[in-house]
């Protein structure tokens, strides 16, 4: 109890944005070799696209099939590193630390986009891991998890992968929903746009990123994006711009549950008749 008291004030100190359950100082000293996994999982945001089902609960606590949206994610994270943080908004902490009691709690104040979720993890991530972020409203079949849990693997154990950045990407019709990825033919990443009008590609980003230790110096940059949102594609630019972005496909079936109603119905039917990817 003393320990997350002393966290909830250094937090307030340095961003304002409270937290529960984080480690100590001591804790995040110990045993920092190199190439460990810290996970942040982003499940703030208003769900609007999903209204009025979030009208009064946030959307990472709606039932996807027979457990709340939010412990797909924290399985799939737990299935990579025991170091989960959630990020979320005050009101959803309370409900979803009762179904993720085994991860630490960070608070995103508003909803200001992934990228100001990530910043809010800043405290919880070791001065030498490799960071996967993953978007909660992202279901993952068992091929793209194995994907990019394979990539994740060798990334935090290579270090000439630790200079890179990883995306991943799965072709669709429906591109303008999403971050973009242009490729040229040598495999290059060449471009990326946060759902652009006119796809470049159709190549979409999934909610799944692997960054390292440069992605606290991109975030000092970022400015806000015309939907009023610190973007996560914004990271994934600079890292481009650096030539230190690496992408891969997931094969498999990925899906956005956050888009539309229609899109929450056709997962919560798919996480069913393929037996909940567990
Ligand atoms: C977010 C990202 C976008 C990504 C998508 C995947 O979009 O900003 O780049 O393609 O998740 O689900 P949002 O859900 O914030 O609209």
């Amino acid at each position: 109890r003393k320990s997350q008291a002393q966290n909830r004030d250094c937090l307030l100190l340095c961003f304002s944005i409270p937290c529960v359950n984080l480690p100590t100082l001591q804790e995040r000293k110990r045993s920092l070799t190199m190439n460990e996994v810290d996970v942040v999982i982003c499940a703030g945001g208003t769900g609007t696209r999903l209204r009025p089902l979030t009208a009064g609960v946030n959307k990472h606590l709606l039932p996807m099939w027979d457990e709340p949206l939010i412990c797909h994610a924290v399985r799939f994270a737990k299935s990579i590193s025991d170091r989960v943080l959630i990020v979320t908004e005050p009101d959803a902490i309370g409900s979803m630390s009762k179904v993720a009691d085994d991860c630490c709690f960070a608070v995103q104040d508003g909803p200001n986009g992934i990228a100001d979720a990530i910043n809010g993890s800043r405290f919880f991530c070791r001065v030498e891991s490799t960071i996967l972020v993953l978007l909660a409203d992202n279901l993952f079949d068992s091929q793209c998890r194995d994907v990019i849990r394979s990539v994740v693997k060798s990334s935090s154990s290579q270090s000439e992968e630790l200079r890179t950045t990883h995306c991943f990407v799965s072709k669709v019709t429906n591109a303008s929903d999403y971050g973009v990825l242009l490729v040229d033919a040598d495999g290059f990443a060449v471009g990326i746009e946060e759902k652009p009008s006119s796809p470049m590609s159709d190549l979409a980003v999934v909610g799944a990123y692997l960054f390292n230790q440069q992605l606290w110096h991109d975030l000092f940059h970022l400015t806000l994006s015309d939907r009023g949102e610190y973007e996560v594609t914004d990271l994934l630019r600079a890292a481009m711009d650096r030539g230190e972005l690496a992408w891969h496909p997931v094969e498999g079936r990925w899906q956005d549950v956050g888009g539309s109603i229609n899109q929450y119905a056709q997962s919560f039917v798919s996480q069913f008749e393929s037996g909940n990817n567990k």
